[in-house]
């Protein structure tokens, strides 16, 4: 297995605040993974370790093997990051910034203009090529973002909240570019609030709190956890709610007519949900899954770890 990014005990500390404390994490080269997190959490943190934006105040991080101190330039250059927040000279026309940051490493000017007019074709900016950044528009912002990310060629490629604040077409097709470096092999490494994000696009993610990693899992693992609501139409609907025995079941309640089943996995539930139901002289009419979202599981492993820790 090779490794993309790999955090060992890592600490950051800003005065007296512990932003990092003792992050482990292991993101596998080519993966599409998310960083989740409440505001705090240290993500941005961890992610300006990574990019030397931001000095580690102990443990270890490494890209792709390298040092992020030790070895900076190596680590450096294999990363494109779109940051959280701007920080984009805004004076000079926005194909100019692109070829400045593809010089920054190393790629020489012929080259880096080409490799900047590909980004902002990527990103459909092409016609803009020579605004500059504070005449765009806010999504337009947001695109110009990812090709400064991509004008490297990076092989992580950090989105820091990419989508913040974007309309739903340009997160469409944001997410539409990102899913294809991915597919070309780039490592993708994503913090986002938009939950369902995570759940769309990511392998596996991470959901950090205070400094810490809480969990990793791919995101149908994480969903596995949560409770899926299963609501039943009966041919002949029941006047209270039938009795149920099957390992798994949380809740049987009657809803109008209908039966709500509230239950761990409940997909693979359904077969011995009917046969039951049958078995009791129920006949199921319609039967219909909401299965617990990321999101929901989200709200409680970081509702559960604040509790624990206040
Ligand atoms: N430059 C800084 N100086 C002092 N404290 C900082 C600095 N940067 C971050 N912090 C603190 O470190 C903690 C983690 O912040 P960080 O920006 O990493 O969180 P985050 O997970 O990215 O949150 P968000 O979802 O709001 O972006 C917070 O308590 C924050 O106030
Ligand atoms: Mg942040």
């Amino acid at each position: 297995m090779s490794l993309s990014i790999r955090a060992s005990d890592l600490v950051k500390d800003y005065a007296d605040v512990r932003a990092l404390d003792g992050l482990d994490l292991e993101v596998e080269a080519g993966e599409f993974f998310g960083l989740l997190g409440p505001n705090g959490a240290g993500k941005t943190t961890f992610i300006n370790i990574l990019v030397g934006l931001a000095e580690r105040t102990a443990g270890e991080a490494e890209v792709f093997g390298y040092d992020v101190d030790d070895d900076y330039r190596q680590a450096r250059d294999a990363i494109g990051l779109a940051p959280q927040e701007y920080n984009v000279d805004r004076f000079f026309p926005i194909h100019e910034v692109l070829e400045h940051k593809a010089g920054y490493h190393g790629i020489p000017p012929g080259e880096a203009s080409r490799r900047a007019q590909e980004a902002l074709d990527t990103v459909g900016l092409a016609e803009k090529a020579d605004t500059r950044f504070d005449w765009l528009s806010g999504g337009m912002k947001r695109r110009f973002m990812l090709a400064r990310a991509l004008v490297s060629d990076p092989d992580l490629l950090i989105l820091d909240e990419p989508t913040a604040g974007v309309d739903v077409q340009l997160r469409r097709d944001l997410w539409t570019i990102i899913n294809r470096m991915n597919d070309e092999g780039t490592t993708i490494l994503l913090t986002t609030h938009y939950i369902e994000e995570a759940e769309r696009l990511c392998d596996r993610v991470a959901i950090m709190d205070e400094g810490r990693k809480v969990e990793v899992a791919s995101p149908g693992e994480l969903m596995d956890r949560g409770t899926d609501r299963i609501t039943i139409d009966l041919r002949e609907p029941p006047t209270t709610a039938p009795d149920l025995s099957l390992s798994g079941v949380h809740d049987v309640q009657l809803s109008g007519s209908q039966v709500v089943v509230t239950a761990a996995r409940g997909s693979a539930l359904v077969p011995d949900l009917v046969r039951e139901l049958d078995e009791r002289g129920y006949e199921v009419a319609e039967l219909d899954i909401e299965r617990a979202s990321l999101e929901e599981v989200f709200v409680d492993v970081t509702r559960k770890e604040s509790e624990v820790s206040a």
